[in-house]
């Protein structure tokens, strides 16, 4: 089969590879009809490589339809059209049964003390092949599929895989009361679903900061007020107090992570923003800077005391030091972590039906087919072409 193999930093290869096959009884294969690229994507193409081997197939985001299913499968058939929760997670152990499924006990990787394999997804989580294939070996038949409707196209499901139940998730932690605020940092994929949700669940005020100005500018036709970081710098803060009563918002999501743009520390700085189209990469040394935790401190200062951060960007590294004055004074609450796919399904579904409440119809900005997928993965890191979601087709 095709497949999408990561052979060294920005460097992945569409190429043949074999078949998977079942392993277990309750393995099924699925045929990947859509697969999405991810801001998680970007941390394995740029800084993750230590934990990638040459050939390693990446990709956490499929659905297709069900080919081949083992002898102890009953929950799925060959031909039900299928989303492939980014978790691998059994759906039986203590902690699948209590919603936390990206922390399952049965496929936790203990080598590293890291929690649930995930698909396509480097050794600290398991080295599963991923889902950017033709085809995909998906354990846990009997519970891990997600069976949707044939009939309404990919995009409608596809992102139950990762960004709905993520951004859904993101928002749950936020804790926004009824009527109250929220920013969301970064506009990418997750962050943009992250002010689709806070309205549909009740904000009444949903601001939205990035420094992409298509990013910026979709989130604003959608009724968000935008803060462009790049321009406001570090008034950004009182821009934000600005629009809700001079306290800040009641909570603030994280949607960036420590590397959106490609550097993991300073001294890449000269690195990534050769990455970036030139503006954009001026715009960002000049006012920005390149803090990895820049978002996460950003979220501190900006959040009212008492309030919520909830953070869904991807964060590594064990070092960094972190405002514990400013966050214990402030009497913040604090809570992150991978989404926990499954667990958000009965509150997602309901809302895939044609009244598109979260407008997943028409969210994925590129469909290509996964022959262009490394042009993809660089134009997706560049940030260029107003990409914000990309869904390819094996
Ligand atoms: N928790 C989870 O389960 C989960 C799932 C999916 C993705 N993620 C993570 O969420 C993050 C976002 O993913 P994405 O797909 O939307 O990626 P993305 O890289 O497209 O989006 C990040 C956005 O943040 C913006 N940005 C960069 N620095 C910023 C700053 N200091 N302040 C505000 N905005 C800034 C970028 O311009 C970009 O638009 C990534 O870290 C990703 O790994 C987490
Ligand atoms: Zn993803
Ligand atoms: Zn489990």
């Amino acid at each position: 089969m095709k497949a999408l193999t990561w052979h060294g930093r920005r460097d992945v290869r569409v190429d043949t590879v074999p078949d998977p096959v079942l392993r277990d009884p309750t393995d099924v294969l699925v045929e990947v009809t859509t697969t999405g690229l991810c801001g998680s994507d970007l941390h394995l193409y740029e800084v993750l490589g230590a934990f990638l081997d040459e050939g390693d197939i990446l990709g956490h985001e499929a659905m297709g339809v069900v080919r081949e299913v083992g002898s102890a499968v009953h929950a799925v058939g060959v031909g039900d059209r299928v989303v492939v929760p980014f978790n691998v997670s059994c759906g039986t152990c203590r902690m699948c049964v209590n919603g936390l499924q990206s922390q399952c006990e049965t496929t936790q990787v203990r080598a590293y003390g890291t929690g649930a394999a995930l698909f396509g997804y480097t050794k600290l989580y398991g080295q599963v092949p991923g889902g950017q294939a033709e085809l995909l070996r998906v354990p846990f038949g009997n519970t891990l599929p997600v069976v949707v409707p044939h009939g309404p196209p990919d995009e409608r499901y596809v992102l139950l895989s990762d960004v709905l139940p993520t951004a859904w998730q993101a928002v749950e932690y936020a804790a926004v009361p009824p009527g109250g605020s929220v920013a969301v940092l970064g506009l990418g994929p997750i962050g943009d679903m992250c002010t689709r949700i806070a309205r549909h669940r009740g904000a009444a005020t949903v601001i939205g900061v990035d420094l992409v100005p298509e990013r910026l500018e979709r989130a604003r036709a959608n009724g968000v007020d935008t803060l462009d970081l790049a321009r406001l710098g570090s008034r950004v803060v009182d821009a934000a107090r600005d629009l809700t009563d001079g306290r800040g918002p009641h909570a603030v999501i994280d949607a960036v992570g420590m590397e959106a743009h490609g550097s993991p520390a300073a001294t890449a700085a000269q690195r990534m923003t050769s990455l970036l189209p030139d503006a954009l990469a001026a715009r960002l040394m000049t006012r920005v800077g390149l803090d990895r935790l820049h978002a996460l401190h950003l979220a501190v200062d900006m959040v009212r005391r008492g309030g919520t951060i909830s953070l869904s960007g991807v964060y590594g590294g064990m070092t960094d030091p972190l405002p514990m004055l400013t966050m214990f004074d402030k009497q913040l609450c604090l809570r992150m972590g991978q989404a926990n796919v499954l667990r958000w399904m009965d509150d997602l579904l309901p809302l895939l039906g044609d009244g598109d409440p979260l407008g997943v119809d028409g969210f994925a900005t590129h469909h290509l087919p996964l022959a262009e997928a490394p042009a993809a993965y660089e134009m997706f890191q560049r940030k260029q072409d107003g990409v914000v979601k990309v869904l390819l087709k094996p």
